[in-house]
């Protein structure tokens, strides 16, 4: 999920991933990955659940993070970096408060109530925004990189990321989740950036 004043243009207009490994990164060895956009296939399936946790695993849960920091993100989903695979990443607090980072493998949401409308945007779907309404909390139940199971209650922005990428991990993206008007509008701009090459 995209962060809601993030530096969108520079992400989305000439950022190129890094093929090295990217310096001064808070993991130094990081591998920056670069971001799918709206019309790739692979954000349109449901991914596979993840059942190997080993030292790979790990390390690519450390370069999403890194990836999704880069983008200015609050939340990123494997998909969004081509890996059709149930891993998502979330820090609310883009990078200021580490506790706050979260890796959510094999997540499902378990509880769910009330309802919360905020703006919601997406790092595949840079430069548009749009209202969406997601419960006001969300409990979820997930495994850490590790493969421990746990179990967390989000409250709303915190919500609405779990809504958010978990919907990224069964081929859904929140412009479904818009009104059918809205979500016409948004895919005739995007088709015409991509006639333009802009996209
Ligand atoms: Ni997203």
């Amino acid at each position: 999920m995209r962060k809601r004043n993030g530096i969108s243009r520079v992400i989305s207009g000439n950022w190129r991933p890094s093929e090295t490994r990217r310096q001064g990164a808070t993991n130094e060895t990081a591998m920056l990955y670069p971001i799918v956009k709206y019309g790739a296939e692979v954000l349109t399936r449901p991914a596979t659940r993840v059942t190997k946790f080993d030292a790979d695993f790990e390390t690519l849960c450390a370069d999403m993070f890194e990836s999704m920091y880069a983008a200015q993100g609050v939340g990123l989903a494997a998909p969004q970096i081509g890996k059709s695979v149930r891993l998502a990443v979330i820090d609310v607090t883009v990078g200021k408060n580490p506790e706050a980072k979260l890796v959510l493998v094999n997540p499902e949401i378990i509880h769910a109530e009330g309802e919360h409308r905020d703006e919601e945007g997406c790092l595949s779907v840079p430069g548009f925004r749009g209202a969406v309404i997601r419960p006001q909390f969300v409990t979820v139940r997930a495994q850490n990189a590790k493969g421990e199971t746990y179990e967390m209650r989000g409250e709303g922005l915190l919500g609405r990321a779990f809504c958010h990428e978990i919907d990224h991990l069964n081929g859904v993206l929140f412009i479904q989740h818009l009104s059918l008007i809205k979500r016409d509008l948004i895919k005739r701009k995007i088709r015409k950036l991509s006639k333009r090459g802009e996209w």
